[in-house]
């Protein structure tokens, strides 16, 4: 196999984790390169339902290591909740199975404090993030080695002092017992540290298949998304070498999509469908945020949108997700272009139930059309289909199908 990218492809939640989950059955590493717990990655195994926020949702496999790169920011409270939650659903994962860069910037409760108080304008996950990367960009931040060693200190009450200063209401707890907890997790988290980049260029060298685990999608990248309604790392290809701290070739580049869009926070939003069929859409594909539980906004497949996400990342395939949630919709409205008033429609018949098809020519003519048309207009083709949650409600489409 070679190296595979998978990157959502609209604003996050795009089904990344399903079909890294797919795909990992051939892969040796799976790699998050960037994000944090911000992401919620579901997998849906025999009919149970796991939800990994900083752990590559490709660890999962028995023969997939898991690591997490320099690019990541962490909590360890919450990494520590996410392995227990994960061994209690039978996945204990050791550090044979994961490891984490010691560059890694660590989420203190000075950043939790400064994105509950300013990430409402945003529409946040409230999980410091933000803070977090803006503490990195301006050299202030604290990294998981420097935590290691005893010295986070001075950098933890220049934190707090810089929070104080900008919100004097808040309750901000003390630098010592900060320390005393962000160290107590971190030493237990301690094992996992691992020299990524030496990892991943060992892998390389013996040809050892890697899966990198977008987070987010291409509309929240901090440089080319919604800015400012965007998360604050690159979510796109070019986060990979920086996020992970080595150049690797990636062969597959797979692009996954919704084949309606949802967003959630505010911003811009052209093809949201505001009334029943926006609501019709939430209900019967559970769009609330797997990691805050908010409603996510919920609207028509934007090409354009997804035109672009296909130049950032160099895409050359779409795995395109839900399309069993537009059953019974008479008719599909498809964004082609944004004009001066507002996005241009083409609008193509309905279809029924998808959920049963497991190949191309199990989908009804007008499924295939619908496919057909985003493959043409984003000029990339589809090669994952996914109609349903399960692991096997899936299909791989061969060439010279759309
Ligand atoms: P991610 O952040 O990109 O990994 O996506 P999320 O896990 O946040 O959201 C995708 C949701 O859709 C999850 O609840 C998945 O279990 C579910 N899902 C994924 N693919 C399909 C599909 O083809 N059909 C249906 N009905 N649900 C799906
Ligand atoms: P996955 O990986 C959907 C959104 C938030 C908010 C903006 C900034 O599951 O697709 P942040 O907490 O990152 O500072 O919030 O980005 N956001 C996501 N939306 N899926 C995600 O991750 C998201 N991660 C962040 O809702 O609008
Ligand atoms: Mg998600």
């Amino acid at each position: 196999m070679p190296n595979v990218l998978v990157v959502g492809a609209q604003w996050g939640d795009e089904g990344k984790g399903r079909v890294v989950d797919h795909l990992a059955a051939d892969a040796v590493y799976a790699v998050r390169f960037g994000g944090g717990a911000n992401a919620g990655h579901t997998l849906v195994v025999n009919g149970q339902k796991v939800v990994l926020h900083l752990i590559p949702a490709g660890a999962l496999r028995p023969g997939c290591r898991g690591l997490i790169g320099n690019g990541c920011v962490m909590s360890p409270a919450s990494l520590r909740a996410e392995l227990a939650r994960l061994a209690a659903a039978g996945h204990p994962l050791d550090p044979a199975r994961l490891g984490l860069s010691p560059r890694l910037h660590v989420v203190t409760p000075y950043h939790l404090a400064l994105d509950r108080a300013e990430g409402a304008a945003v529409g946040t996950t409230g999980r410091g993030i933000g803070p977090c990367y803006a503490d990195k960009v301006a050299r202030r931040g604290l990294r998981l080695e420097v935590l290691l060693r005893g010295e986070a200190a001075p950098i933890l009450a220049a934190q707090r002092h810089l929070v104080a200063a900008l919100h004097p209401g808040l309750e901000l707890p003390a630098v010592e017992a900060v320390e005393a907890e962000l160290r107590a997790d971190a030493e237990a988290l301690a094992p996992f540290v691992t020299d990524v980049d030496l990892e991943l260029e060992a892998a390389v060298r013996c040809d050892a298949p890697i899966l990198f685990e977008g987070a987010q999608g291409a509309l929240l990248d901090i440089d080319h998304g919604t800015y400012p309604f965007v998360t604050s790392s690159t979510t796109t290809a070019g986060g990979v070498a920086s996020g992970v701290g080595l150049w690797i070739d990636l062969h597959r580049r797979v692009g996954v999509t919704k084949a309606y869009s949802t967003r959630v926070g505010h911003g811009p939003y052209p093809t949201e469908i505001e009334g029943p069929i926006g609501d019709q859409i939430r209900t019967k594909g559970a769009e609330f945020g797997s990691t805050t539980g908010r409603p996510r906004r919920c609207g028509w497949i934007d090409l354009p949108a997804l035109r672009q996400a296909a130049r950032l990342n160099g895409l050359t395939e779409l795995a395109v997700t839900k399309i069993d949630v537009l059953a019974d919709i008479p008719v599909l409205r498809v964004a082609v272009e944004h004009g001066p008033d507002g996005p241009v429609y083409v609008d193509l018949p309905g279809f029924g139930d998808v959920s049963a098809a497991r190949a191309w020519e199990e989908l009804p003519p007008a499924a295939q059309r619908y496919l057909q048309l985003i493959a043409e207009q984003v000029g990339v083709p589809v090669r994952i289909v996914s109609v349903g949650a399960e692991r096997a409600a899936l299909m791989t489409l061969p060439e010279g199908t759309p």
